[in-house]
């Protein structure tokens, strides 16, 4: 307990710079949410408009996907101009009246920050290409080269060589993504000077903080270092890394901003490191619990790997350091397709376990509805370069394009960029006009129309659930303990507090199951608070059938 006015302020000042502790973020893929002006791409207006709508679903911030000038080889991934708007998506005006608009309603926002790349029509790259002697030639990584002989076999993560050869300079240059999204040389004390410049004039326009792109890759291993047993070790999360991660956080700190790191290739160990006390980010998305494991041609995830992975990440940040929570984003498939069966029920229940873990819930667009993932019955309906690139690659090893296709797009991001399903007209409410990627034909069942009609809609059970957590101290700082570890498909865990403790329960499979709780288990006098069923008091033995979720209080 606070006791002298100095204590108080602390604390006020804790409670103030940690407020994404306690909040519900909502992730926006700018391109498919909403189209204002009748072009088929989804826009700032569209986004202005829907306010009403995330505020009605009870969330406190939202990160908005890439809006910068590009020339979208990776839509809005590879940036041409960090200081403008893509036109697409509209103007700064635009832009800053969504800010001001959002800031009434008591929404934050979060922006994309790329800094691992440029696009390669970004004026630094053009200059760079120039010449040996340019004084953007170190801006990016030239090595000497022939198309022949490069200067290792390193592979980019959208497939092929991470060096693309230019004949200009005879010299290669290095990417980790497409040959469009040239590497920045973070070892350039100028590239840097530059990156943080323009990280403090977007600061400055008064937004709450960054969601920060591909940021473990920005250092390299020597050119001539060999691959063992990891293909990407080269360029993921490599030492001294830690200098530049400490630059971005004491910029970030001055502005008392929040962050979260995209931190691919950061193991479960090293995760205070990321975000602790003495972190670099505030949080950080993981990619260890949305790997994929089983069969290439399968588009299902294993829950067992899931739960694991999760309680991982939860027991190795239980005293220092913070969870980002998500089961989708823009880059993976819809959860409901990959550990559900496309049912309400089951994306209520994924609903359930994502959002009562211990960290900071993302919820991505569509989620809340249970949009599923796409049909996709050809390689043409494929937006996403580098799932086309994986379907060449598969045919070139002598796969049918049949398989191929079935291989490519199960786990291809084009799932989750399908527009968002606003109503059961034509566009799906989306647009007025036929949308840059096609619309789920289930719009007519799955919209977000179902919110006015339907009392357990799936919107509506989001609603609940963040609700609940947000009002209740054990969901937001209570400690984790996953039950029944062993269960290949209950994942069922506590969150306790000195005073308060809750139960989650959820089956996420198909089946009927029954599920035994050990004998020296209090199973009495648990209140049951929220079910996605109907509600079943806490036993040893409990039969569950398919996608049940149950959530109990201890009174
Ligand atoms: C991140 C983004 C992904 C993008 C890549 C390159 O992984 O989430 O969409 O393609 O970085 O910027
Ligand atoms: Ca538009």
């Amino acid at each position: 307990m606070p006791n002298t006015a100095i204590d108080i302020q602390r604390q006020l000042l804790t409670e103030k710079s940690t407020w994404w502790k306690n909040s519900v973020g909502y992730q926006i893929y700018p391109r498919s949410f909403k189209d204002s002006n009748h072009d088929g791409i989804g826009d700032l207006n569209g986004i202005h408009q829907k306010l009403p709508y995330l505020k009605e679903l009870g969330i406190d911030f939202i990160w908005i996907n890439p809006i910068y000038a590009s020339p979208n080889a990776d839509n809005g991934y590879d940036i041409s101009d960090y200081q403008a708007i893509h036109k697409d998506f509209g103007t700064m005006e635009d832009f800053q009246s969504l800010v001001k608009e959002a800031h009434e309603l008591d929404i934050k926002i979060i922006m994309d920050l790329v800094v691992n790349h440029t696009s390669d029509q970004h004026p630094w790259f053009l200059e760079s290409k120039k010449s040996l002697d340019n004084p953007y030639r170190d801006y990016y990584h030239w090595v000497d080269a022939t198309p022949e002989q490069l200067p290792n076999d390193w592979q980019s993560f959208f497939g092929g060589s991470t060096w693309t050869y230019d004949e200009t300079t005879k010299q290669a240059y290095f990417h980790v993504f497409a040959k469009e999204q040239p590497d920045l040389n973070w070892t350039n004390p100028k590239v840097r000077h530059e990156i943080y410049q323009m990280i403090r004039w977007w600061l400055e326009l008064g937004i709450d903080g960054f969601r920060i792109d591909a940021i473990s890759h920005i250092q390299k291993e020597a050119w001539d270092f060999k691959i063992t047993d990891n293909q990407w070790a080269p360029f993921m999360n490599v030492a001294g890394i830690e200098n530049y991660l400490a630059e971005l956080r004491a910029i970030f700190n001055e502005y008392n901003v929040m962050t979260v790191g995209e931190a691919s290739g950061v193991p479960h160990s090293e995760a205070s490191e990321w975000t602790g006390d003495h972190g670099y980010f505030n949080m950080i998305f993981e990619l260890e619990h949305c790997q994929r494991v089983g069969e290439l041609g399968s588009q299902k995830g294993s829950i067992f790997h899931l739960k694991h992975s999760l309680n991982q990440w939860q027991t190795s940040l239980a005293d220092d350091g913070w969870n980002a929570l998500y089961l989708e984003n823009h880059d993976t498939p819809r959860s409901v397709s990959v550990y559900g069966d496309d049912s309400p029920e089951a994306a209520k229940a994924l609903a359930t376990v994502l959002l009562l873990l211990k960290g900071t819930p993302f919820i991505y667009q569509g989620q809340e509805l249970g949009m599923t993932n796409f049909p996709f019955s050809s390689i043409e309906e494929i937006d996403a370069a580098d799932t086309i690139h994986f379907y060449q690659t598969l045919l070139t090893e002598g796969k049918t394009t049949k398989e191929a296709l079935n291989i490519a797009i199960n786990w291809s991001r084009d799932h989750s960029r399908t527009p968002f399903q606003w109503d059961e007209s034509l566009f799906g409410g989306f647009s007025t006009v036929t949308p840059w990627l096609k619309v789920n034909q289930n719009h007519q069942l799955i919209n977000a129309t179902q919110k006015d009609v339907e009392t357990n809609s799936v919107f509506h059970y989001y609603q609940q659930l963040i609700r609940l957590r947000k009002s209740t101290e054990a969901l937001i700082y209570g400690v984790f303990t996953l039950l029944l570890p062993e269960h290949p498909t209950v994942f069922s865990y506590t969150r306790t507090t000195e005073t308060e403790s809750w139960l989650i329960l959820v089956q996420l499979d198909q089946n009927q199951i029954t599920v035994t709780f050990p004998d020296s288990w209090e199973t009495a006098g648990w209140e049951e608070v929220l079910t996605n069923t109907e509600y079943k008091p806490l036993a040893h033995k409990m039969i569950l059938s398919d996608y049940e979720a149950h959530v109990y209080r201890k009174v």
